[in-house]
C-alpha cells in the first residue's frame, strides 16, 4: 500500500515511523509533515484547510489510504469529502466530530445517555452567564464551545475570575473562532488517563491506556500545554477499573453515535478522570493523541498499515497488531516560553546522538536548514523509548534528552512519577 499522512506533529512522526515498518506498506507520504518525517518519508506541502486540495493529492499519489493526525479538518468534514469521493480514509464524519468539535454537543450527548462526566451548564449569552455561575462551587472549568486548539479551558478558582474568563470568551478575542458559547463544568479531581479506540463503525480496538502530563512544569504546576509527555504502562489501570470504562464510558458512546445514524469511524480518544466517584469523562477528541501516539507507536509491533486499513474499509482486524510486553515512554521538549509566545529558529544539536543511545526522537516543531535542525514550533521534540520495566523505559529516554540541547530548551523532569508509584 501507499499511505498519506496529513498533519505535520510529533503523532504523525510516530505514525509515519510505524507505518514505514509494516510489511503491507510500500510507500508513506506525509503532507505536511516536518524535518524529522522528511528523513523517513516524502513530505507535500498542502494546506491542511482545503478538502479539495487534499483529495487531489491523495489521487496524485494513487495512495491506498489517508490518516489524518489534527482534528481540524475532521471537524471541517475531511471524511465526508473523501467518503463522497470513494477514497478509503480513516476518519470519523463531521457530525460525528461534533464530540471534540462542539464542548456543547459532547456534553449533551453524555447527559442525553447517562455516560459519566462532571456535572455542567451551557451559557448561550453574556445575559446569562451570572445566573449559571451561581449554581457552581468554585473552582470550575470555564470551556469555549468550538475548536480552541488547546486553549479553550481555564480552571477558575473564584466566581470573579470565572466571570471574567467566561466574559472575554463570549466576545470571542480571547479564543478567536471559538467561545460565542460556553461549558461551566463542576471541577474534578483525580489521575487523567488517555483511552484511544480505533473504529469501523461497528467494531472497535481499544489501545492500551497512556497517560499525558499537561501542565507545563513538574509536580504539574504551570499553564495547560498540549502535553509535556506520556508514557504507556500495562500497570496504569487495574482490571475492574478498566472494565468500567469500557461498560460505563466507551460502549454507551460508541452505541450511542450509531444510533444517532452516525456510527463512529477513525480514532476516538477519552480523556478520562478516575475520581472518588469513579471515571468520568473530560474530554473527547477525534484523532490520536498527541503526545499519547508516540508511547503507543513505539510499544506496538505487527502491521500498522494493514490494521488501519482494515478499518477504512470496514472489516477491522486487531489481530494485526500487538503490543511489546514492556512499557514506553516520551519526554517532550519545548521551546522557551511555550505554551505561551515561544522562541523560534533555534538550532538544535544531538538528535543523531540521541537517537543512537536506543531512544528515539520523534520531530514536533523543526526545520532543516544547511544541514542543521533548528526549533519551529513549541513542542519541538518527544524522546521516546521503551524498556522492561517502566523505570527503565524513563531512564533511557532521560539519557537520551541529555544528549539534546537547544537554547531555552525545557521539559519535565517528572514524566511517569505517576505510573513509577505503582510499581511499589
Ligand atoms: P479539555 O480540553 O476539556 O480536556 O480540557 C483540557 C484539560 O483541562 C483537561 O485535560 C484537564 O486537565 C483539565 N480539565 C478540563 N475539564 C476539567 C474539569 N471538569 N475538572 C478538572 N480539570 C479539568
Ligand atoms: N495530549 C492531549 C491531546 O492530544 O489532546
Amino acid at each position: 500500500m501507499k499511505i498519506l499522512v496529513i498533519g505535520g506533529g510529533g503523532r504523525e512522526h510516530a505514525l509515519v515511523w510505524r507505518l514505514r515498518q509494516s510489511s503491507s506498506v510500500d510507500q508513506v507520504y506525509c503532507a505536511p509533515g516536518n524535518a524529522g518525517i522528511a528523513a523517513e518519508a516524502s513530505c507535500i506541502p498542502a494546506s491542511l484547510a482545503s478538502a479539495d486540495e487534499l483529495i487531489a493529492l491523495a489521487r496524485t499519489l494513487s495512495v491506498d489510504l489517508t490518516v489524518v493526525g489534527p482534528e481540524a479538518p475532521l471537524v471541517a468534514g475531511l471524511g465526508d469529502a473523501f467518503e463522497a469521493e470513494r477514497l478509503p480514509i480513516v476518519a470519523p464524519d463531521a457530525f460525528a466530530a461534533q464530540l471534540e468539535g462542539s464542548k456543547i454537543f459532547a456534553k449533551q450527548f453524555m447527559a442525553e445517555r447517562d455516560i459519566p462526566t462532571a456535572a455542567f451548564a451551557v451559557v448561550e449569552s453574556a445575559d446569562d452567564l451570572a445566573a449559571q455561575l451561581d449554581r457552581f462551587e468554585y473552582p470550575i472549568a470555564v470551556k469555549a464551545d468550538g475548536l480552541a486548539a488547546g486553549k479553550g479551558v481555564v480552571i477558575a478558582q473564584t466566581r470573579a475570575e470565572a466571570e471574567t474568563t467566561g466574559r472575554q470568551m463570549l466576545s470571542g478575542d480571547m479564543v478567536p473562532g471559538a467561545g460565542r458559547r460556553l461549558v461551566l463544568e463542576e471541577f474534578l479531581r483525580g489521575e487523567e488517563l488517555s483511552f484511544i479506540l480505533l473504529s469501523d463503525g461497528a467494531k472497535h480496538f481499544v489501545f492500551p491506556p497512556t497517560q499525558d502530563h499537561k501542565p507545563a512544569f513538574d509536580n504539574d504546576e504551570g499553564p495547560n500545554t498540549g502535553g509535556m509527555g506520556a508514557y504507556c504502562d500495562p500497570r496504569i489501570l487495574p482490571a475492574d477499573l478498566n472494565a468500567t470504562i469500557l461498560d460505563r464510558i466507551i460502549e454507551p458512546t460508541l452505541a450511542g453515535m450509531r444510533d444517532l445514524g452516525h456510527p463512529f469511524r477513525g480514532f476516538l480518544y477519552v480523556g478520562v478522570m478516575i475520581t472518588a466517584d469513579g471515571p468520568k469523562v473530560l474530554e473527547f477528541n477525534v484523532r490520536m493523541g498527541d503526545p499519547e501516539t508516540q508511547p503507543l507507536m513505539h510499544r506496538m509491533r505487527g502491521d500498522l498499515g494493514g490494521f488501519l486499513a482494515s478499518a477504512a474499509y470496514g472489516a477491522l482486524d486487531s489481530t494485526l497488531v500487538s503490543w511489546d510486553a514492556g512499557p514506553t515512554a516520551c519526554v517532550v521538549l519545548a521551546s522557551e516560553g511555550y505554551p505561551g509566545p515561544y522562541a523560534k529558529g533555534r538550532t538544535i544539536t544531538g538528535i543523531a546522538e540521541a537517537d543512537a543511545s536506543g531512544a528515539k526522537v520523534f520531530h514536533a516543531g523543526t526545520l532543516l536548514r544547511g544541514g542543521l535542525y533548528s526549533t519551529s514550533g513549541g513542542r519541538v521534540l518527544g524522546v521516546t523509548a521503551g524498556g522492561e520495566s517502566l523505570a527503565k523505559a524513563l531512564e533511557k529516554a532521560y539519557a537520551a534528552v541529555e544528549k539534546i540541547y537547544f537554547e531555552g530548551m525545557h521539559y519535565r523532569t517528572d514524566i511517569g512519577r505517576k505510573g513509577l508509584a505503582r510499581y511499589k
